[in-house]
């Protein structure tokens, strides 16, 4: 059996194209045992669901300007996302802030991808961030959702190292090219069984993580 996967987007959908190449559903033969079987976006443009209809992965669209509330557009999501009975949910530029009770409801197998290397530069504009603060390295994190805005605990890390004439715009294409591996490497690791997260704790190969898998 493989992994389900649902993935909530917002954009171009660059990390959803490469999950599912490595699923074998893109336009590459990757052999991670998940298959993709939903994505949901709130921006009805979002290139992503283009993405997905290619790969023949049923799409939806809940537009979080419909809806008052962030409770009422979180409610709305939920019931699409379990119709699909993912075995966890991936964002992947999804650019909401979740409720703690969508949060909660998804607790253990809900994990989201962040350009930066948590816990530095939670939120918006990493990459001038990073290079405003005078980092030595950047990169991206993929963590374990808590109700905490990228927050939850952090899994795996992809880093380079600044160089000088590194820009922001620079920076986001080479962080970029760093997420397009290091989620699908996170998500095969889910595959095969090596990662889990119990009340909150991430485990991996059977330990409690306790600091992030650097990608090499
Ligand atoms: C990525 O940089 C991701 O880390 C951030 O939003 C961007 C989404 O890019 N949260 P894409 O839509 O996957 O191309």
């Amino acid at each position: 059996m493989s992994l389900r996967v649902a993935v909530l987007i917002s954009g171009s959908g660059s990390n959803l194209q490469a999950l599912l190449d490595a699923c074998g559903q893109g336009e590459k033969s990757g052999n991670v045992n998940a298959r993709i079987v939903g994505v949901l976006s709130n921006r009805a443009e979002a290139f992503g669901l283009e993405r997905a209809k290619r790969a023949g992965v049923p799409t939806a669209i809940v537009a979080n300007a419909d809806f008052a509330s962030r409770a009422e557009f979180d409610a709305a999501m939920t019931p699409i996302i379990d119709a699909w009975q993912p075995d966890v949910v991936l964002l992947a530029g999804f650019m909401r802030i979740l409720t703690p009770e969508f949060v909660q409801h998804y607790q253990d197998r809900l994990l989201n991808i962040h350009p930066s290397l948590l816990p530095a530069h939670k939120g918006l504009d990493t990459h001038a961030r990073a290079i405003a603060a005078g980092d030595s390295y950047h990169g991206c994190s993929v963590h374990y959702v808590s109700a905490e805005l990228d927050g939850g605990p952090v899994v795996a890390q992809a880093r380079l190292r600044i160089q000088s004439g590194d820009t922001a715009e620079s920076l986001a294409q080479r962080v970029h090219a760093l997420e397009h591996r290091l989620y699908p490497q996170v998500l095969s690791w889910l595959a095969e069984g090596r990662l889990s997260c119990q009340a909150n704790q991430p485990v991996f190969d059977q330990q409690p993580v306790s600091a992030p898998q650097l990608l090499t």
